[in-house]
């Protein structure tokens, strides 16, 4: 079937089987790689995406229901002459990744919440966070990172491991 949805502020038609998966068809089918899939059931966030803005998982969601809708993954996330987004950056300065597998999903999620509340507490951060696993950093500096992009402090980083 076809299937035309916008994606990273670009159109794009796409003749997919109607059980694809958005993760396969961007992994695999439009070379978009920086989403990760972890678990494969909805559980890890690894494969977090955005969809008209709000945060999905694409590991379990079919491109059949994308049509006229608009996904972002995270390379539509930076600028598009390359710079980082200020998400980005705030993770890099923070130490909140380690090996990188859980980055993509963990800037993305937090992407979002900041859109919907721009001063979140660290409470909200972790809480909103809780659908994105990350097996190397203890969460701390990612929570630190988050923090930092909505411009509060949230204590003195923990040095990457
Ligand atoms: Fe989609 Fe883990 S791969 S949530
Ligand atoms: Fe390794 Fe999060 S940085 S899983």
């Amino acid at each position: 079937m076809k299937v035309s949805f916008t994606l990273n502020a670009k159109p794009v038609t796409v003749d997919v089987d109607p059980s694809t998966r958005l993760a396969d068809l961007l992994r695999e089918d439009l070379d978009l790689t920086g989403t990760h899939i972890g678990c494969d059931t909805s559980q890890c966030g690894a494969c977090l995406v955005l969809l008209d803005g709000e945060s999905v998982k694409s590991c379990t969601l079919l491109v059949a229901s994308l049509e006229g809708r608009g996904v972002t993954s995270v390379e539509g996330l930076a600028d598009p002459d390359g710079g980082l987004h200020p998400m980005q950056t705030a993770f890099r300065e923070n130490h909140g990744l380690q090996c990188g597998f859980c980055t993509p999903g963990m800037v993305m999620a937090s992407a979002a919440l900041l859109a919907e509340n721009p001063k979140p507490t660290e409470a909200e951060v972790r809480h909103y966070l809780e659908g994105n696993i990350c097996r190397c950093t203890g969460y701390h500096n990612i929570v630190k990172a988050v923090m930092a992009a909505s411009g509060q402090d949230a204590g003195g980083a923990v040095a990457a491991e």
